[in-house]
């Protein structure tokens, strides 16, 4: 399996091996610094191994940047430890036979799988499973020719280039084409199969989209989801998780909403839920962009009256409110 330039989990990464050797881990005691193996008798803290692969920024800055999400937070803790014990054990010499990391991200849009993604792809790099933290963004057009010859070499080239870090498709779904036998889109995801498979050390895959879609392409290829290790499902936001995450992105831009302004962006994402292309997220995100945008212009427009700072940062519930287009905009 495989071919003969695969990467060797934990194998060692420039400036990142045991920066902090516990008193377990250090050299006398059973290790040297070029990696060999840990006598028998040392002990390990997890703890200590956490630190010493440089994952606990990364699962706190998942835990500070995304509000809610409990459950794939969990699942991320939970992949993150398999690794980290397997990391572990091999340092004793164990065997630990690279898991499977291929995975599938399902949820509706802009709840949080592409931002997952490439968190997920700085540990895998952390803790020794992939070459380089990238990860390379491909949707059907990337991978499918339109005519016949073209798709083998268009997927290996994306292949390629993902080659060492995460391929992260998008909308995976569209691959597929049941009804349509002159579809080139089988061909992509026999390739894609067979590197999941072959190459598994070389680059991990993950595929998104909305869970519905996603369960009925896989109806239809069963050899993929037999492939995938690991299914993260993002539940939609409630409206409390919709305006913390909006408080949130606020308060990394210094503005802040007043009291009456939070009121009226609850009422307004609220009444945009039940809209056909609301967006969690990134609908929030969109609106306080807006939101910025005539805030700016009520204060930039009474050109000689002296603003605070506090009022530099603070949206008030015109800036908030829909239906108050900024003149010069089109309303959308
Ligand atoms: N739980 C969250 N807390 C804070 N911000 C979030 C959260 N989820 C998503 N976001 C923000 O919302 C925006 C959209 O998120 P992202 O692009 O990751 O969603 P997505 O699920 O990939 O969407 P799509 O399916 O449309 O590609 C980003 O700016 C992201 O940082
Ligand atoms: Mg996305």
């Amino acid at each position: 399996m495989g071919g003969g330039y695969g990467f060797q989990p934990g194998a060692g990464k420039p400036g990142r091996r045991r920066p902090g050797r516990d008193k377990n881990g250090s050299d006398k005691n059973g290790s040297d610094k070029n990696g060999s193996l840990l006598r028998p008798d040392v002990k390990v803290t997890f703890a200590a191994e956490r630190a010493d692969a440089g994952i606990d920024d990364i699962l706190a800055e998942v835990n500070r940047e995304l509000v809610g999400l409990a459950v794939v937070k969990r699942r991320i803790e939970e992949i993150a430890a398999l690794l980290l014990v397997d990391r572990a054990r091999r340092r004793f010499g164990l065997t630990a036979p690279r898991p499977n990391l291929h995975m599938c991200f399902t949820g509706a849009p802009g709840t949080g799988k592409t931002t997952v993604a490439l968190r997920m792809a700085q540990l895998l790099h952390r803790l020794g499973y992939i070459e380089t933290p990238q990860l390379v963004h491909a949707m059907r057009d990337d991978l499918v020719g339109e005519y016949i010859g073209q798709t083998a070499p268009k997927t290996k080239r994306v292949l390629e280039r993902a080659k060492g870090g995460v391929l992260f498709i998008d909308e995976a779904y569209y691959l597929y084409r049941g009804n349509d036998s002159k579809d080139y889109g089988q061909e992509a995801i026999e390739i894609l199969l067979q590197v999941m498979e072959n190459d598994r050390d070389k680059l991990v895959v993950i595929l998104a989209g909305y869970k519905d879609r996603m369960d009925m392409f896989f109806e239809s290829n069963p050899g993929m989801r037999s492939r995938l290790a690991h299914h993260l499902d993002f539940a939609s936001y409630d409206i409390g998780e919709l305006t913390a995450i909006g408080t949130l992105m606020l308060d990394r831009t210094n503005y802040y909403l007043s009291p009456e302004a939070e009121v009226v962006l609850r009422a307004e994402v609220s009444r945009m839920m039940s809209e056909p292309h609301f967006a969690n997220a990134r609908t929030v995100r969109n609106e306080l962009e807006l939101a910025r945008l005539r805030h700016a212009h009520r204060i930039a427009s009474d050109a000689h009256r002296e603003w605070t700072r506090d009022e530099l940062m603070r949206l008030e519930p015109a800036d908030v409110l829909a239906g108050e287009p900024v003149p010069g905009q089109s309303p959308s």
